[in-house]
């Protein structure tokens, strides 16, 4: 299907008249992907636990992917992208920007920076949606998402499923230790628990009717082993803040609580070891006289804390006060720039609705669990788009862009059943939201987003348009207002949404193309290829120029050839170390699908081998054609 479309949504070159989908609904600020179902993994488990393994290690070993920071240990949320790693990135992001903006009329491209005033963190509700509460298990020190707990009926047993018997015991042990009760271990399962109500949990030994002991429970246990022994829970900012300017507000922050907090300590102090006693009424004086106007309005952070009485806060308060002004976000995801630019774009551009803004690059999240290599980082790339259709027609264009989105998505794939829709329940749905689907791909581990495409009505221009005063209707000097009947019609454009993750991709076309084979050598031996079958416009190397010998005028030929195709922007390398059959190996190894081979006919005919990765079929090509040989094979590959 031609990825070039100019026109209305009915017009869709795929025919798009849409259909409503289920469970008409919008959704949030995409801050996390829906929890992973296990359903449907093709192979067992522990093979695909393998192929994790072995796409994780060759990753390494040939300059894909490496953990951050590596020789000081390493930075669990963070990878770098080797020299094949970023070329496989920067291939990929490349076909979306031409599938996305290049090849259509209607959309242009932003790179907007990264750093945003904070403002239009709290406009999209970011800076108060992404501080989620966090809570630790008391016995597997396990840290999780309070909202995404697993919760138990209640009345009904609590029992803790510890990985085995080893860890129950363990676990058993640090029970009684911090608790007091004695467990009774059934295998790798701790009994022995209930929860008596939604609000309190207790222990009930063997044969007895009632706790002997209980404990106040917010009715929820913790995902891995099922505990109730949670310590409280507690907010975290899941977007990285630094400040801007020179001036580190850090020091004026120390010197205004040391003159607020010393001047406050009873004279009893003992400033070296002994107690601190502090004088809490002479504390919120001193607070009061130095922030008079903030302390005096109740509605302000200091103005609460204060009338909180509560001293962390009020020091909490103090501290935002000063380092709030020159604090910033790095933004947790693309999108918001293309919002909050919407009318210096349409205005430049002289766009008419519908069009979309495309923008792609680094988003940061503090993430609580990074996963699964590269899938979650808190640093990750995303490739965005927000397309602005008038309202009314968001159905037809959800469609268009479902359709879209999956074609482009399947056209890299070697198997495109491992990419499906999941239709967004109501309950993920925020109250603005129109509808959402996510496109998925069956990893190792199960099926995982990859994208979601979102219908979000007007709310983020609305939302921008209340918290800067600015207005960003569009005005449609063609068209009658249709409450009014008259022209033109002042509108918010509708928003729809295709959120893709670039360094998510990388890891799902690595799993896509990571195959062995196994096969006969010349001599008869079996033995086992390993090849990425990346699609070639994805794939880091598109050619290798192997000359056979080191000798005979070979390297030479092979220097020439290359020229001719780094001229052409081809991108090759020449590879002239070990036999030629380790050389093919290597190749297939990183998922260049093509090797041409100068050997002694090349000095004589002109031709090179041109060999192919997926079959290893080796045809002839002259030198003269070898240029528009592969280009040809890159623009028409077909699988
Ligand atoms: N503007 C909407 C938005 O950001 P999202 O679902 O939170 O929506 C879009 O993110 C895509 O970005 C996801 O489908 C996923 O592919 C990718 N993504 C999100 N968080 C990520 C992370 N921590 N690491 C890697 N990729 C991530």
């Amino acid at each position: 299907m031609s990825a070039f479309f100019l026109g209305r949504p009915g017009d869709t070159p795929s025919g798009g008249a849409a259909s409503s989908p289920p469970g008409w609904r919008r959704r949030l600020p995409r801050l996390y992907e829906a929890p992973m179902s296990n359903a449907a993994a093709p192979s067992p488990a522990a093979a695909n636990d393998d192929v994790m393994k072995k796409v994780v290690a060759l990753c390494k070993s040939r300059g894909f992917v490496y953990q951050s920071s590596e020789i000081y240990g390493g930075l669990k949320s963070a990878y770098d992208y080797g020299p094949l790693g970023c070329e496989l990135k920067r291939n990929l992001m490349s076909e979306w920007w031409r599938d996305m903006v290049t090849c259509r009329e209607n959309v242009v491209g932003l790179d907007a920076s990264i750093i945003m005033r904070p403002e239009v963190w709290r406009a999209s509700g970011h800076a108060a949606g992404f501080a989620d509460p966090l809570v630790d298990c008391q016995v597997s020190q396990e840290r999780f998402r309070a909202d995404k707990a697993p919760r138990p009926a209640a009345p009904g047993p609590l029992p803790i499923t510890c990985a085995d018997k080893g860890v129950a015991k363990t676990y058993a042990e640090i029970i009684e230790k911090k608790f007091g009760v004695v467990l009774e271990r059934d295998g790798n399962v701790l009994n022995g628990l209930v929860a008596s109500s939604a609000t309190e949990f207790g222990y009930v030994p063997k044969g007895a009717s009632a706790p002997t002991q209980t404990w106040a429970w917010r009715g929820y246990v913790s995902p891995l082993i099922g505990s109730p022994f949670l310590t409280a829970e507690k907010s975290f900012n899941l977007m990285f803040r630094t400040a801007l300017g020179a001036v580190d507000p850090m020091q004026e922050v120390a010197n205004i609580i040391d003159t607020t907090l010393l001047c406050s300590i009873g004279s009893s102090e003992d400033l070296g070891h002994g107690t601190r006693s502090y004088n809490l009424d002479e504390f919120f004086n001193v607070v009061k006289a130095k922030f008079p106007k903030e302390t005096s309005d109740e509605q302000s952070l200091l103005g609460k804390a204060v009338k909180s009485k509560d001293k962390a806060l009020v020091i909490r308060a103090i501290i935002e006060h000063i380092a709030g002004p020159s604090m910033v976000y790095l933004r947790p995801e693309t999108a918001q720039a293309m919002f909050v630019q919407f009318r210096n774009v349409q205005q430049s551009m002289a766009a008419k609705i519908p069009f979309g803004i495309a923008q792609m690059g680094k988003s940061f999240r503090n993430e609580i669990t990074v996963e699964h290599f590269i899938f979650r980082s808190c640093e990750f790339e995303q490739m965005e788009m927000e397309f602005f259709c008038e309202p009314g027609t968001q159905l037809q264009w959800m469609e268009y862009w479902k359709d879209q989105r999956m074609s482009w998505w399947t056209r890299y794939a070697n198997d495109p059943t491992k990419f499906r829709f999941r239709t967004h329940e109501k309950d993920e749905l925020a109250h603005y939201a129109d509808g959402c689907y996510d496109v998925e791909y069956l990893y190792p581990w199960g099926w995982g987003e990859l994208e979601g495409i979102a219908s979000r009505t007007d709310h983020d221009l609305h939302a921008h348009q209340e918290a800067s005063g600015q207005s960003l209707e569009y005005v449609d000097q063609e068209k009658e207002d249709p409450k009014t009947g008259k022209k033109p019609w002042k509108y918010l454009p509708y928003v729809i949404e295709p959120a893709a993750g670039a360094t998510r991709a990388v890891l799902c076309f690595l799993l896509d193309a990571y195959c062995e084979e196994e096969r006969t050598t010349a001599t008869g031996e079996k033995e086992l290829r390993t090849l990425l079958k990346l699609h070639p416009r994805l794939a880091p190397i598109k050619c290798a120029v192997l000359p056979l010998v080191k000798k005979d005028g070979m390297p030479e030929k092979a220097r020439e050839i290359i020229d001719a195709m780094l001229k052409a922007g081809i991108t090759a390398k020449y590879d002239e170390k070990g036999s030629v059959g380790k050389r093919y190996a290597k190749h297939d190894e990183i998922g260049t699908p093509w090797c041409a081979t100068v050997d002694g006919q090349t000095l004589t005919d002109g031709t090179v081998t041109v060999r192919d990765r997926d079959t290893t079929v080796q045809v002839r090509v002259a030198i003269s054609d070898l240029v528009a040989t592969i280009k040809a094979k890159l623009e028409n590959f077909e699988r």
